[in-house]
């Protein structure tokens, strides 16, 4: 078959008031990811030739977070067809098929998007394929109106709408897909007479129709395309997005004991029988390989987690944590920009910044790298089957040989040779009597007193 290219335009220009905040609308995040990156990642399961990011004036943050897709900006926001517009300029002599997508959407498939670019291509040769959807309440969405054959003949807005058409079911989700050859034509012709003196995108129907081109309707769930205005409903977003999340970590063989109280990122990858506790956090770029167990309230982010380790309770794994098979990390420990080599255990109460722990090693609980003076951040190199005292503090850069031991409470300033037994503390001192010397002496005052 021979390729027909296929171009994507998302519309984003939005201001979004209603979200009563700073951030452009579609750069809220749905699982640590801006919304309209959600969008990108499913249009680009696509595999299109063309990728269009239509913003408004001044969206150079929008612009900065799209890259690099370019971006069309629509000057004044004078409705969905104007945005659509916007575009032109980018997709000048683009004739293969055109899907024009919200950026505020993210919850859409790759495979709705596949269904409507496939419908787009049936022998029929639709000019425009519309998603619809019968969402549980119609509410303002605008109608779809078939005709006898099951054709769609309009779209009408809401505002514009009789009482019959209101009563229709199926709804605009707002996705469609255009013959490119026709698109640029059938959109120049729309106007703005309706009730909200705006271009509506969902014109296009009738004027094609008028010219004799058939319309097809993709019927999809309408949970998929909610969109977001408020607060509440990027909420509700993000509820739906992590349930997803957590249906896909357990098909893929992880168990989650209490799956609603543990958050992932669309990239977390966990392996075959990892073990999830009740409120874990996964942020951004978590790998977990096979047989983990991640007991409750362990928060990871930019981390990989090898097979047979046992992170937490409480652990917080941050960017740059390497940790190796069958590692123990504890509970209120933290490990940052670091690798745990195989079977070392950092089990209780610990700080472990820019270093690498060997294999076998054992940090005793308490124990801190001093990785940063201020200025600059310092290495800590701990060998393997070393063995570091209890609340030690290993002032970087610094480096513990294979096999030596440090003295619980040591303040390591300088290297220590494998093997060696390191301790930096004040010496014990012992008086014997003196307690006892003390408390007597400290009575008799209080008896001449009273
Ligand atoms: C639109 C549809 C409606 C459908 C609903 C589904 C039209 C005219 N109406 O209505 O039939 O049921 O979506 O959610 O298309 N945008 C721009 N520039 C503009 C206007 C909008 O970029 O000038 C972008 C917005 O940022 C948003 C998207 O287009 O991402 C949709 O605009 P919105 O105003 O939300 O349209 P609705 O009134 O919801
Ligand atoms: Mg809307």
């Amino acid at each position: 078959m021979p390729h027909r290219p296929l171009a994507c335009v998302i519309l984003a220009a939005g201001k979004g008031t209603r979200m009563k905040s700073d951030l452009p609308k579609v750069l809220h995040r749905v699982a640590g990811r801006p919304m309209v990156g959600h969008v990108l990642a499913a249009v680009a399961e696509l595999d299109p030739d063309h990728v269009v990011v239509v913003v408004g004036p001044g969206m150079d943050d929008v612009a900065a977070a799209v890259a690099p897709y370019p971006t069309a900006v629509q000057e004044q926001q004078r409705g969905t067809a104007d945005a659509v517009r916007a575009a032109f300029g980018l997709l000048e002599g683009f004739n293969g098929d055109v899907l024009v997508l919200y950026g505020d959407t993210p919850l859409v498939t790759p495979e709705t998007l596949r269904a409507m670019v496939n419908a787009r291509r049936q022998a029929g040769n639709p000019a425009v394929v519309v998603l619809g959807m019968r969402p549980d309440d119609p509410g303002a969405y605008g109608r779809l109106i078939l005709n006898a054959r099951g054709g769609l003949e309009k779209i009408v807005e809401y505002l514009d709408a009789s009482e019959e058409e209101r009563a229709v079911t199926l709804c605009n989700a707002g996705l469609m897909a255009f013959d490119g050859a026709r698109m640029t034509g059938l959109i120049n012709r729309i106007g703005n007479a309706n009730a909200k003196g705006e271009f509506y995108l969902t014109d296009v129907v009738q004027i094609a129709r008028t010219e004799g081109l058939p319309c097809a309707v993709v019927e999809g769930t309408p949970a998929e395309v909610i969109g977001v205005n408020s607060r509440a409903e990027l909420a509700e977003v993000e509820r739906i997005m992590q349930r997803r999340l957590r249906k896909a970590a357990m098909d893929n063989g992880a168990t989650l004991i209490d799956p609603d109280s543990v958050f992932f990122s669309p990239d977390t990858r966990l392996g075959r029988d990892v073990v999830v506790g009740p409120n874990v956090v996964f942020g951004p770029g978590v790998t977990v390989a096979d047989r983990v167990e991640i007991k409750p309230f362990c928060h990871l982010e930019q981390v990989s987690v090898a097979s047979g380790a046992v992170i937490g309770p409480y652990a917080r794994l941050r960017p740059g944590a390497e940790i190796g098979e069958d590692a123990h990390i504890g509970n209120f420990v933290e490990i940052k920009n670091a690798r745990i080599e195989a079977g070392a255990k950092v089990n209780h109460l610990t700080y472990i910044g820019d270093a690498r722990v060997g294999a076998k090693a054992n940090i005793g609980a308490g124990t801190i790298t001093c990785n940063y003076d201020g200025f600059g951040k310092y290495h800590t190199d701990i060998g393997a089957g070393a063995f570091i005292g209890s609340n030690s503090a290993l002032v970087a850069p610094v480096k513990v040989g294979d096999g030596a031991i440090v003295g619980a409470g040591s303040v390591v300033t300088t290297d220590v040779e494998g093997d060696a037994m390191a301790v930096a503390r004040g010496r014990q001192q012992a008086y014997p009597g003196w307690a006892a010397r003390f408390r007597e002496r400290k009575r008799a005052e209080k008896a001449k007193k009273a």
